[in-house]
């Protein structure tokens, strides 16, 4: 497996791969990988010749007051797990290296980018678009992997590779759960033992308002406020629990069909998103 630090060596490698002809998968992460990255990491490989993931934990996208600084990181045992699942090539720069000290261009969506997490996290996504439109002109992918865990961030980077004319297809991939259901993520390593069983009821009341929703799509506004309950019983400071359309991520109309019902929430002071995505 190779390993590159400099954007420059990578770009080089990643064309003469397309020059010769091959595919290149690309999942890009901030580290400290689990099993939710491993299945990003699996699709890829099923579907390309060579497979790319990055690690860069990325400042533009933490806020001040966020937690970026603590972010976990554990680089070895991230370059075992890709090893473990077939990938080819790392690609772990420093922040100087991705980022000039003058840096001034930034990409930005600027519709879908704004409910949901976007309220609470108003800089977050154009961190983000900035950085993965920088990884994909790198790594030049062909297909790119995003977990559905961080739906609203999957609309935007789709949004965003339609808009700008990328020719990268982005291929989202399931949530995956650890086996109570909560949601993998790597901030739940933040988690108490306390905190971890009280934040279970972000998925359980998830489902309960899926279901209830599901069956009659006149229930929305009292299963979203139902949720909002439970998580706060459990000891959660809800953040957002809300049912928007998949396609505009704005309220659902009589035409939507697909919805997604997503809620974000502190435990302690770890914040947690969930979501669960369906047809009305
Ligand atoms: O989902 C993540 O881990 C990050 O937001 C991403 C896509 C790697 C960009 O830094």
């Amino acid at each position: 497996m190779k390993i590159f630090q400099s954007g420059a060596e990578l770009q080089k490698y990643a064309l003469e791969l397309k020059r010769s002809g091959r595919t290149i998968g690309f999942v890009p992460t901030m580290g400290f990988l689990h099993d939710g990255h491993m299945s990003l990491i699996d699709i890829a490989r099923k579907k390309a010749d060579v497979v790319i993931v990055s690690i860069f934990v990325n400042p533009t996208q933490f806020a001040p007051n966020e937690d970026f600084d603590r972010y976990p990181r554990d680089f070895d045992g991230d370059v075992a797990k890709c090893a473990a699942h077939g990938a080819d090539v790392i690609y772990a720069p420093e922040a100087a290296e991705m980022y000039r000290p003058d840096a001034s261009t930034w990409v930005e969506e600027t519709v879908l980018s704004k409910p949901l997490c976007g309220i609470s996290r108003p800089t977050f996504y154009r961190g983000v678009t900035t950085v993965v439109a920088k990884l994909f002109l790198l790594a030049q992918p062909d297909f790119a992997v995003f977990g559905l865990k961080d739906a609203q961030q999957c609309f935007v980077i789709q949004r965003m590779v339609r808009d700008m004319n990328f020719p990268v297809e982005i291929i989202p991939a399931p949530l995956v759960r650890d086996a109570d259901g909560l949601a993998l993520s790597s901030r739940n390593r933040y988690l108490s033992a306390d905190e971890r069983s009280r934040a279970l009821s972000i998925h359980r009341s998830l489902l309960a308002a899926k279901a209830r929703i599901a069956a009659d799509r006149r229930t929305i506004a009292a299963a979203v406020e139902e949720a909002k309950v439970a998580i706060t019983a459990a000891g959660g400071r809800v953040d957002y629990v809300e049912v928007l359309d998949c396609d505009t991520l704005q309220t659902p109309t009589d035409a939507s069909r697909r919805v997604i019902l997503a809620a974000a929430a502190f435990f302690g002071t770890t914040r947690l998103i969930d979501n669960e995505i369906f047809n009305l």
